[in-house]
């Protein structure tokens, strides 16, 4: 007779769970509550991820994963804020027991926060600091463990054009940028030994919540647009660094390679 709660058949049902633990397909999107980081959450549900969110708005992450529970996986939230370097290694160990096989990794949080033509605000700029580089290198830190050790993934790094000079605007954010670039950069020479993929995307304007009521953007994209195109990227592993849509490449070229005696002049 078949007992379901037969003693014998316990270590059999054990070793069923523990693999359907591994064979998961999962995630980790650090900065899901809104904007990119969200759209990148959607579509990765909907193709059966299970993705753990990381953001500091609890009530967003519960939305979004109200809003997936009927795709294919699921949503794992959890409140975050990048600002406690500490906190990340076991939440990221928590997160990446709960999703199953880690096979992307995204750190997509950041602040760009209003700086004015004179303004020399510190606050500000260690508040950029923190979420956009120190955040990203403590998160990122784990994932590239993780995935030396499991000899695979893709880890993506969501930089921005704005890091690829030092402008006028806002200079802890182009100066974030530019080191989360470099950073990602050396976690690519030394994880491509093992097949590890690192993708650095740097988007122009994409119509999210850091960018609305911003003047003089052109060329703007969707959020999920974005996401489409930074997966398909991914994917691909042909790109090491991947403007988003990619006629910003062209605009990024022609930008860096302005001499310094001329680009001080410009107000780009
Ligand atoms: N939108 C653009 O045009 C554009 C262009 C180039 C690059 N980017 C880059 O794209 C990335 C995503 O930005 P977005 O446009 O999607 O803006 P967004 O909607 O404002 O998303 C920013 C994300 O970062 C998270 N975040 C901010 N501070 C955090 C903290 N201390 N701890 C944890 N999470 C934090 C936010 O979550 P919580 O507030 O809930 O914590 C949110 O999920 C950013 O790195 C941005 O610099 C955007």
């Amino acid at each position: 007779m078949n007992d379901p709660d037969s003693v014998h058949d316990a270590p059999v049902r054990r070793v069923a769970a523990q693999s359907t633990t591994a064979q998961r397909r999962g995630a980790i999107v650090v900065g899901a509550s809104s904007g990119i980081g969200a759209a990148l959450v959607r579509r990765l549900v909907r193709e059966g991820y299970t993705v753990g969110a990381v953001a500091r708005r609890g009530d967003l992450l519960d939305a979004l994963q109200e809003e997936m529970k009927l795709e294919p996986g699921r949503v794992v939230p959890l409140v975050h804020d990048v600002g406690q370097v500490d906190e990340v290694g076991p939440a990221f160990a928590t997160l990446a027991q709960e999703v199953g096989q880690l096979e992307f990794f995204v750190y997509a949080a950041g602040v760009m926060p209003a700086v004015e033509a004179q303004e020399y605000n510190t606050e500000k700029d260690q508040l950029q600091v923190q979420v956009n580089l120190m955040g990203a290198m403590a998160w990122c830190n784990q994932a590239a463990m993780l995935f030396h050790s499991q000899r695979s993934g893709t880890l993506i790094g969501i930089g921005s054009i704005a890091g690829d000079r030092g402008r006028k605007g806002n200079p802890a954010y182009h100066a974030t940028k530019a080191g989360l670039a470099t950073y990602l950069e050396s976690l690519r020479n030394r994880l491509s030994e093992v097949g590890v993929h690192v993708l650095t995307v740097k988007p122009g304007f994409v119509d999210t919540p850091m960018t609305a009521g911003l003047d003089g953007l052109f060329w703007v994209i969707s959020a999920d647009k974005a996401a489409e195109t930074i997966l398909a990227s991914a994917r691909r592993r042909f790109w090491n660094t991947r403007y988003v849509p990619l006629r910003w490449w062209a605009v990024g070229t022609v930008i860096r390679s302005i001499p310094s005696f001329l680009f001080k002049r410009m107000n780009i």
